[in-house]
């Protein structure tokens, strides 16, 4: 198992995520067709998958490349009694592996950015029936004068990295109509690097493999960037309507 693997597989949260702000977007796309298709895509450990399949009462196909992500996901279904209504699937998101004009709703959370905004807009507009749903949370700038070290990292580590504004915007030009727009707040950034440093703290007790010590240093140095960001740069929700034909 790599490293990154191995340090976020034991995790309760994979990224900054908050559920009352997916509640409020999900509420915000208003109702779904009965029995609808719904798909999760970059799902990891299955937490949206969770709250969508409670919040829905539907069926969730949670698609994820990690086979170890997916392993952690159903045991987190099935704790939550939910194994029969979530199932898992291994692929990539470019092609999760869906008819054309066949989903309802694509629920995707701080997992875009691996293939890009852009990409996952042309990638999942076909999949979508015409009317359907994608919801995308992205990391996203929210000014342009963010402190300099942190303007620096991210350029470096997220060159690609959107204004706030780019997201409607660009989905607008992939001819989508934008339903709704929503900003995490950054309480969830805050839970999600107190996970992130208990961890490091935990692994790096027994002894870790110089990769692992590198992965631990990478995330410790990202953790310090967020206290210096000043509200700078925050996961952005977009929601979109494929236009009905
Ligand atoms: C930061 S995690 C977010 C997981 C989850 N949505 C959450 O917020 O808890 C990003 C996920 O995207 C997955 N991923 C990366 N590239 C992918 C691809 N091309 N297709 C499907 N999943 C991918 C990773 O394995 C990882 O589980």
């Amino acid at each position: 198992m790599d490293v990154t693997t191995a340090f976020f597989a034991e995790l309760e949260m994979l990224g900054p995520h908050d559920k009352a702000t997916s509640l409020k977007v999900l509420k915000a796309i208003g109702p779904l067709p009965a029995a609808p298709r719904v798909l999760d895509l970059g799902c990891g450990t299955g937490q949206q998958s969770l709250m969508l399949a409670r919040a829905l009462g539907a069926r969730v196909t949670s698609v994820d490349l990690s086979e170890v992500f997916l392993e952690r996901a159903r045991a987190r279904f099935a704790e939550g009694g939910l194994q029969d209504l979530v199932e898992t699937r291994a692929a990539d998101m470019r092609n999760p592996g869906e008819p054309a004009d066949s989903v309802d709703l694509i629920w995707s959370e701080g997992a875009a950015y691996n293939i890009g905004f852009r990409q996952a807009l042309d990638a999942w507009r076909p999949i979508l029936r015409p009317g359907g749903v994608a919801v995308i949370a992205d990391a996203g700038w929210l000014t342009e004068d963010a402190p300099e070290p942190v303007r620096t990292f991210w350029d470096a580590e997220y060159p690609d990295m959107l204004d706030a504004t780019d997201f409607p915007e660009m989905a607008a030009a992939a001819g989508y109509e934008v339903v709704a727009t929503e900003t995490v707040p950054a309480s969830a950034w805050v839970a999600y690097y107190d996970g992130v440093l208990k961890r490091a703290a935990e692994l790096r007790a027994g002894n870790p493999s110089y990769e692992m010590e590198t992965l631990i240093r990478d995330l410790e140095q990202e953790a310090e960037i967020f206290h210096q960001s000043a509200g700078s740069y925050t996961y952005l929700f977009t929601a979109l309507r494929r236009p009905a034909d």
